[in-house]
């Protein structure tokens, strides 16, 4: 597919069009990756920041918040909780907290990998490469860091830089696949600025970028960020920031790279509680990702507002996404559900 094609299908509001949309996603879903959806269980260590993203409700910024680092111990009790409840995966999250030591990560990865059959993903932010590198040997097994938007004039807007130092992570990506993680990545949709071309170009980029993961979720205003004051200007350029734009970019992108493990994500579900993850895992998605963290931190953990999950315990997320995978008739995977084969996406 090209750029020209899938701007096409951005732009397709025909209901019955769309309609055909799904099911070529949905039927390229089985054919690659089957009926079994993946549970990856998420465990937001810390809520700490240094980085203030104009999107994001755990920025430096946002003093209203307070923050929280989990222990070693709690961390530990949740990766045994993913084992029980089935899962095959956990994936430490947390802002770019450099309380969050490199020592102190590879203690936490090697006993989760010596305790459990846990395969470990981390999403730690934009670390130095002796951090990855130490990890990676420490047993980490995949890494994600979402590259947001593709207009790098754009991603400059909603990314002040750390210091002098640029930040680029499509670099970052690329050294993570070279250090043999795993690499995720992905995009929101509907930023204030993004275009349809943008976006077009992103689904392209994760084709060229031959990612293993690829999460996408619509942009959601958080009142305490600079991107959440100035509501999205309606040109005909913009894209909106909707639940049916997300579905369209997640067929395309199981059409684009149909080997890749693509998360319904809890922004869709934020969007549509009742059943907006079941609509992305039938169009497309094949994993999802129940949250693992201590109820206690869950409200602190608010990147954007109205967050799925919020006040619910483990358990409850776990009992309620096998059921909801039950229900529309798929299987929840078994083992850690990585990257099938190595081909091209
Ligand atoms: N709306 C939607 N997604 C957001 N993220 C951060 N802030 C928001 C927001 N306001 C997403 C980013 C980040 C991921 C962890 O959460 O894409 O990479
Ligand atoms: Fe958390 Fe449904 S997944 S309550």
């Amino acid at each position: 597919m090209n750029e020209k094609q899938i701007m096409e299908w951005l732009r397709e509001e025909d209901v019955k069009k769309l309609e055909t949309l799904w099911q070529k996603a949905n039927e390229t879903r089985i054919a690659h990756v089957g009926d079994a959806v993946h549970l990856r269980g998420l465990i937001e260590i810390s809520n700490i920041c240094v980085r203030r993203c104009g999107y994001c409700g755990i920025s430096a910024d946002n003093r209203q918040i307070e923050r929280y680092r989990m222990t070693e111990e709690e961390i530990l009790e949740c990766a045994h909780k993913a084992v029980g409840f089935g899962y095959g995966t956990v994936v430490m999250q947390a802002g770019e907290d450099y309380g969050v030591t490199r020592d102190w990560m590879v203690g936490i990865i090697r006993r989760i990998k010596a305790e459990t059959p846990l395969a470990v993903t981390l999403s730690l932010g934009e670390r130095p490469e002796e951090d990855l590198i130490a990890w990676r040997k420490a047993g980490a097994d995949r890494y994600l860091i979402r590259f947001e938007t593709s207009n790098r004039e754009l991603y400059d807007r909603i990314h002040p830089p750390l210091g002098d130092h640029p930040s680029d992570r499509f670099e970052i990506l690329q050294n993570l696949k070279k250090l043999g993680y795993e690499a995720g990545s992905g995009v929101m949709i509907g930023i204030p600025g993004q275009t349809y071309v943008d976006l077009a170009c992103d689904i392209l980029a994760f084709r060229k970028l031959d990612l293993d993961m690829i999460g996408v979720g619509p942009f959601i205003p958080h009142p305490e960020t600079p991107l959440g004051q100035c509501l999205p200007e309606a040109s005909a350029n913009q894209v909106p920031n909707t639940e049916q734009m997300t579905y369209k970019v997640i067929a395309l992108t199981r059409l684009v790279c149909p080997e890749a493990n693509i998360p319904s994500t809890t922004a869709l579900a934020s969007l549509n509680k009742a059943d907006g993850r079941e609509l992305g895992l039938m169009r497309g998605a094949n994993i999802v990702m129940p949250n693992l963290t201590p109820t206690q931190y869950r409200v602190m953990y608010e990147i954007y507002p109205n967050k799925a999950c919020i006040n619910e315990t483990s358990e409850a997320c776990a009992s309620c996404l096998s059921m909801r995978i039950l229900n529309i008739g798929r299987t929840v995977g078994s083992g850690q559900g990585g990257r099938l084969k190595r081909s091209s996406c």
